[in-house]
């Protein structure tokens, strides 16, 4: 029965050893089957030969989305494709998604790491899973019910969308689980209160939410309106899909990296030098064990730092503050949307829904933040709600922004991934 794996709370000598192992086989693998590997190793003058201890790993070239981009479609590919039996894509905001591949082993370990995190935020066999991460190219919908499959639930492939039906099958089937976007449980809590439905009293107890960052104060929001527990789940197509790293139900202190099949550091991402452990900068991970599409110092763009392991001995990624490409530069102070939507949340009568938009005020950037009220409120009402949120930003980010208070329903929902920045001066 699958529950705790004996790696997860192994000792540190022997993960670290298991780590160096899968390492050199799967740089091996990558320079001995893909061209850019092979043409980028030897550019740096280096050999998967060289590698004798894991901090070696940090002389290695970075691979990064642009590599992806021009070997588009199956250039990155380590196996005949014969032996690729699923494609996933992520789609990039302009020209071709990058597509990713997976053999019948990379699908078996991507369900066990699922599995893991489902098992780390309290989902147990026979629990009955709502899936609403979209289904299809994206890895969210099938890396999720691949996982709670594997973990032996009952799974309940919705996708995302159709907020109406969501509300009516979470009342029929009675999940205990969903897994679902931070911002797309938010429209499906309000459904539930459209509907006249109080949200507290479904069967649901855990919520898995990922695939945007979101904040402590958004998940105690969550926990609270929907009564249920709320944990972090990150991963990203190129790596795998949802799993690289979870958060565990008893401490939710940050997301567990599965170390032994993705390797972590943390790079400052100017100068693109490893940072110790415990400093902020840019996570960049290697695949240690992925057959079709090894990943060799993948640069994942998402900024977050290394932890100590607490719940297992794997060391944790704290919550992830945002991606170096939606980063806002506001008269010289670098700004993550999560960071706006902290101090949104803390102004009561303020509802989760916002969207920031980047507008050029003569020669610099600024920001209109864009956010609704949880009830129709009067003018004068929104001016006192927009002038605190405007205090808090100021004093605790640094910056000048306008705070601009819509009637609830106003500021554009997804139904997946929210949209959190329009920049209109590109
Ligand atoms: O979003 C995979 C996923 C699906 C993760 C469902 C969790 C749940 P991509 O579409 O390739 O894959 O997007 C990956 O999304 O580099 C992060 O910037 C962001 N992201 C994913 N999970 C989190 C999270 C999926 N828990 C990109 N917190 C990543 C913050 C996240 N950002």
């Amino acid at each position: 029965m699958p529950g705790l794996h004996s790696i997860e709370t192994a000792g540190i000598d022997e993960l670290r050893a298991l780590q160096l192992e899968r390492l050199k086989w799967s740089l091996g693998h990558a320079y001995d089957n893909v061209a850019h590997y092979r043409e980028a190793f030897d550019a740096a003058e280096r050999h998967p030969k060289d590698l004798r201890t894991l901090e070696d790993l940090s002389r290695v070239p970075f691979l990064v989305k642009e590599d992806l981009r021009l070997n588009y479609p199956f250039g990155m590919f380590a196996v005949p494709r014969q032996d690729v039996i699923r494609i996933h894509a992520s789609s990039g905001t302009t020209g071709k998604p990058t597509v990713v591949g997976y053999t019948r082993n990379d699908i078996d370990v991507w369900s066990d790491v699922m599995a893991r995190s489902m098992y780390a935020a309290g989902g147990r066999r026979g629990d009955i899973a709502h899936v609403a991460y979209g289904y299809g190219l994206f890895t969210g919908g099938l890396g999720a019910h691949y996982g709670a499959e594997r973990l032996g639930c009952t799974v309940i492939p919705m996708s995302g969308g159709q907020t109406e039906k969501q509300v009516t099958l979470i009342n029929d089937l009675k999940p205990r689980i969903i897994l679902i976007t931070p911002s797309y449980c938010l429209s499906l809590i309000d459904e539930m209160e459209n509907q006249g439905l109080d949200p507290r009293a479904t069967s649901l107890e855990i919520g898995i939410f990922g695939a945007e960052p979101w904040s402590d104060e958004m998940r105690v929001q969550i926990e609270d309106r929907l009564g249920i527990h709320a944990v972090d789940l990150y991963g990203l197509s190129e790596v795998i899909g949802p799993g690289v790293a979870a958060e565990c139900i008893e401490t939710k202190d940050g997301l567990t990296v599965w170390e032994d099949h993705f390797y972590p550091e943390i790079i400052d991402p100017d100068t693109g030098e490893a940072v110790p452990d415990g400093e902020e900068g840019e996570l960049v991970i290697t695949s240690l064990t992925k057959e079709a599409m090894p990943v060799i110092r993948y640069r994942t763009s998402d900024i977050t730092r290394l932890l100590p392991g607490t719940a297992r001995t794997m060391r944790r990624i704290e919550r992830i503050k945002g991606r170096t490409d939606d980063m806002l530069i506001i008269r010289g102070v670098n700004v993550y949307p999560s960071q706006v939507e902290v101090e949104l949340m803390k102004v009561a009568g303020l509802a989760p829904h916002y969207q920031l938009e980047v507008v050029q005020q003569g020669n610099v950037k600024g920001i209109i933040v864009h956010v609704e009220s949880v009830d129709q409120i009067d003018p004068d009402t929104a001016g006192d709600l927009a002038a605190s949120a405007t205090r808090h930003i100021k004093e605790n980010i640094g910056i000048t922004v306008d705070v601009r208070v819509e009637s609830p329903g106003d500021v554009a929902r997804s139904l997946g991934k929210a949209q959190r920045v329009v920049d209109r001066t590109r």
